[in-house]
């Protein structure tokens, strides 16, 4: 049986990280003052080897490693992990989510806890996510949260917002950073505008200023369109989306943010405009494209694939600030009157939540961990 030993097992993440790992029918053991053991059941947490790291509690944690037969590993309650291995399929779903700091590693500006944050990526490459009370993510991944907005708003960020960034600024005539005015005389086709990441895509895109031009497959959803701010609206499965949008825009689109570029290639070859570009960034409606080439070889038309976890690293950097930015300004907004209706669920009901995301649920999906 393997054993962890998990530093400041009593309180905060140092707890949090106890819990999951007995709960996982890991042995654990907790260094801390036995006056917090209140949470204890006894039955999988072996042993107390006492209070801060001193030559008792290194005896205490090797006791206890001999008698679970192999000690695997130390957790550090200020949420640096060395090398520990995690018990095998131990995963926290969710990338995205809001919260406070609690507890900060080795280097880290100690001011920062009890600042308000949000996260992205938490569960990328690593078992940590967000459908907890507590997560343990590197620095860079906990962005501080802008005073004008609510902890709901920050959990709704991450992914679609990451998303939306990389999808506009990747093509050749756009510039690779957003604020306001940056994409002034720009028009921008937001394929699905009323999904999570049209919605990024119309809300970031307007406070660019860029004309948006978007997408959607029913008077719901163009009601959604509009309240996030889009210009023109068009009813992909009762107009003639290319003719629509050569009206609005003769010389044809700057980028086409593609949630469905299987079915949409057609389309977007028609309302290309010079130097534009194609953001594919997901297969919703099939795997596999044939794309025209000789409409694509006139204006030069660039279509990129868009992965939000492997995008480049400045890439990425500069859309946390950016999108940090709009929300300073105001300009990133939840909720219907936003076009993002939101979806609420306990923790406790985690896999309904994630049913609602897999069944299509229009809008974002939040998880409550906690009452903030
Ligand atoms: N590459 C990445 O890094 C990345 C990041 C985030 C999400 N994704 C993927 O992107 C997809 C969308 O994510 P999401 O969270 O935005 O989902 P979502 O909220 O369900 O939105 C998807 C939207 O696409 C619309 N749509 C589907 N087919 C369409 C078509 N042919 N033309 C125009 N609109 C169409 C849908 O509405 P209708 O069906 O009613 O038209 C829906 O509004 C998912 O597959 C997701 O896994 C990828």
């Amino acid at each position: 049986m393997d054993a962890y030993v998990v530093t400041g097992g009593g309180r905060g993440i140092g707890r949090a990280i106890a819990e999951r790992l007995a709960a996982a029918g890991t042995v654990v053991a907790v260094e801390l003052d036995p006056a917090g053991l209140d949470w204890v059941d006894g039955s999988r947490v072996r042993g107390v080897v006492g209070d801060a790291g001193d030559e008792a509690v290194l005896a205490g944690a090797a006791d206890l490693a001999e008698s679970a037969g192999r000690l695997v590993g130390w957790v550090n309650n200020a949420a640096v992990f060395r090398d520990v291995p995690i018990p095998a399929g131990f995963q926290i779903p969710n990338q995205d989510g809001s919260g406070v700091v609690d507890a900060v590693g080795n280097g880290v500006d100690p001011a920062v806890r009890g600042e308000r944050v949000w996260l992205w990526e938490a569960a990328y490459q690593r078992p940590w996510g967000t459908a907890a009370e507590y997560s343990v993510v590197p620095q860079r991944k906990a962005v501080l949260l802008p005073a004008n907005a609510s902890f709901q708003l920050g959990a709704c960020l991450g992914v679609p917002f990451l998303t939306a960034h990389r999808c506009l600024t990747l093509g050749e005539s756009m510039p690779d950073r957003l604020d306001q005015g940056a994409l002034t005389g720009k028009t921008v086709l937001v394929q699905g505008g009323a999904g999570a990441v049209g919605n990024a895509a119309i809300q970031l895109a307007k406070w660019a200023d860029a004309r948006v031009v978007t997408t959607v497959s029913s008077p719901e959803k163009a009601q959604l369109a509009a309240a996030a701010g889009a210009d023109d609206i068009i009813n992909y499965r009762t107009q003639d989306v290319p003719v629509e949008v050569r009206k609005i825009v003769p010389h044809g689109v700057d980028t086409i943010v593609e949630v469905s570029v299987a079915r949409n290639a057609e389309v977007d070859a028609q309302v290309i405009g010079m130097h534009g570009a194609v953001a594919i960034y997901a297969d919703d409606g099939g795997t596999t494209v044939t794309i025209p080439i000789r409409p694509m070889m006139g204006p030069n038309a660039r279509w990129q694939f868009v992965l939000v976890y492997t995008e480049p690293n400045d890439a990425k950097g500069a859309a946390i600030e950016d999108i940090n930015a709009a929300v300073a300004d105001g300009a990133v907004r939840i909720g219907a009157e936003a076009g993002l209706p939101v979806h609420h669920f306990p923790l406790a009901d985690a896999a309904k939540a994630h049913a609602a995301v897999e069944q299509g649920i229009t809008g974002k999906v939040l998880i409550d961990v906690a009452d903030l």
